[in-house]
């Protein structure tokens, strides 16, 4: 259906540079101060697209609020990997109606993964009549074009979103923060895992060109940015769709020539296809964090097939040992999903038994939930909530003695990290991540944000270190 690797055309940006600078001209001639608001839900990447939708706005003269109550222009940028995230977002979209009902020429825009789906779109189309502009993942780079035509024709624009996979480059990006940044390195799943949403509202995959990402990067670390994420649904399919033999175990050796002080993570690995080729590349790199996030989804090799993931356990486990050959110090991270449909007690015990062996050091842990259309929402044998419930409980239980193990030994080391400012939680401490990603807390000064410090660790609790500064 897709062709390979296609890029957005430079006349076709071109295009939509020129809607912007018109969508600018207008707003300078309203008088007013228009400003915009953005609500982010979901994954990185979703952010990274709001950062696009953000830098787009900029550059069409609104100036970015944290007070939707001030905005002209409000855009809700959706997840649709769980239930509960639909219902967030569609909440969240129904408090903006009294917003509108003060301010007419306020335009409401919902965006992202959830209004791709038919049945979502007809929803809103019905049941919010004051959102104005709807557009899928595959249209970001087109929201100017969208915009502008919702201001001068005045008409709700409900775009279903196109069937041909793009690769859009130089849209505007306003970066949230200035230590950390994302980049995209590919977009789009092909993985079809049973129970996934993301393969259709993301569409198949699709590279960038590696020199494009290549040209990001230095940038960012020109600029000062310390930790630098690389995106992607399954980044080991990096280059897949392109006709040269370029992998991502490639694009991390050449990225990691780059000169300066900083780290670059990456996220998210499958494991079918997380190659030995890709550990050797980090173990010997300067900048490539020791960090592996690799999602198991279970320990039973079952419901691993139901899922359609393509490995079995002995597999699963056969990767994270050779992580841990070549780097003993390596940090690593899993996703599980508990209650799958068919789960039995046995399969839910393999999970258990899979987590002591594994010993992550942490998890992101979810309870099943069906996403319509998908081949796991058909199965017979759901699991009953309460069921989940028993059972999710069980597995955090589980996971946070392992976490306090892998954390405990860490008292009394001294540990790199990045210091983020002053803790959200705890404005008496500031906060930092490992290399590995922990998440760290202690006191500082305000001139040690954005800096990286040595931490000598005093207590290893199961989610989080706390230390202090060792100058
Ligand atoms: N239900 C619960 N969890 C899910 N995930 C993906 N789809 C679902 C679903 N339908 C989880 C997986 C994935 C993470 C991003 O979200 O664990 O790795
Ligand atoms: Fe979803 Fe599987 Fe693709 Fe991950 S690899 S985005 S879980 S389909």
């Amino acid at each position: 259906m897709t062709e390979r690797n296609r890029s957005v055309s430079p006349a076709e940006m071109e295009k939509h540079r020129n809607c912007i600078r018109e969508v600018y001209a207008r707003n300078q001639m309203s008088g007013s101060h228009p400003r915009a608001y953005m609500l982010t839900l979901g994954c990185q990447q979703n952010e990274a697209d709001s950062e696009k939708l953000c830098g787009m706005a900029e550059a069409m003269g609104y100036e970015i609020t944290d007070k939707p109550e001030l905005a002209s222009l409000i855009m809700v940028n959706t997840c649709a990997i769980r239930e509960h995230a639909e219902k967030r977002a569609l909440s969240l979209v129904g408090q903006y109606k009294h917003l509108k009902a003060k301010n007419p020429d306020l335009i409401i825009v919902v965006c992202g993964c959830m209004v791709v789906q038919e049945h979502r779109i007809e929803e809103i189309k019905h049941r919010y009549p004051y959102v104005d502009i709807l557009f899928g993942t595959s249209s970001l780079h087109r929201f100017p074009e969208l915009l502008l035509e919702k201001m001068s024709r005045g008409k709700r624009i409900l775009r279903s979103d196109e069937t041909v996979y793009e690769v859009a480059e130089g849209i505007p990006i306003r970066r949230e923060n200035e230590i950390r940044a994302w980049v995209s390195v590919m977009y789009g799943c092909n993985n079809f895992c049973s129970y996934c949403i993301v393969p259709y509202v993301r569409g198949r995959e699709r590279s960038r060109k590696k020199e494009a990402v290549i040209e990001e990067v230095r940038e960012l670390v020109g600029k000062g940015y310390k930790d630098i994420t690389l995106l992607g649904q399954n980044v080991n399919s990096y280059g897949k769709d392109s006709d040269f033999s370029y992998d991502f175990a490639d694009l991390l050796e050449e990225l990691d020539t780059i000169e300066g002080d900083y780290w670059i993570h990456f996220m998210t690995s499958h494991p079918k296809d997380a190659s030995r080729k890709l550990i050797d590349v980090m173990a010997r790199s300067r900048h490539v964090a020791r960090h592996f996030h690799l999602p198991m989804q279970s320990g039973s090799d079952r419901i691993l097939k139901a899922m359609n993931r393509r490995y079995d356990f002995e597999k699963y486990i056969g990767i994270l040992d050779y992580i841990r050959e070549k780097m003993p110090d390596a940090v690593i991270t899993s996703d599980i999903i508990v209650g799958f449909p068919g789960e039995t007690d046995e399969d839910f015990e393999g999970t258990v038994s899979a987590l002591k062996r594994a010993r992550f050091d942490m998890i992101y842990s979810f309870i099943y939930s069906p996403r319509k259309g998908t081949p796991a929402a058909e199965m017979e044998e759901q699991v009953p909530a309460d069921v989940q419930k028993v059972r999710f409980e069980r597995l955090l239980a589980v996971q946070n003695e392992i976490s306090l193990s892998a954390n405990r030994p860490m008292e009394g080391k001294t540990l790199r990290v990045l210091c983020d400012g002053v803790s959200k939680n705890n404005e008496a401490l500031f906060s930092g991540r490992t290399e590995g990603g922990k998440i760290v807390f202690f006191e500082a000064e305000p001139v040690d944000t954005g800096k990286f410090l040595n931490i000598e660790i005093e207590r290893g609790e199961a989610f989080a270190l706390y230390g202090k500064v060792k100058r």
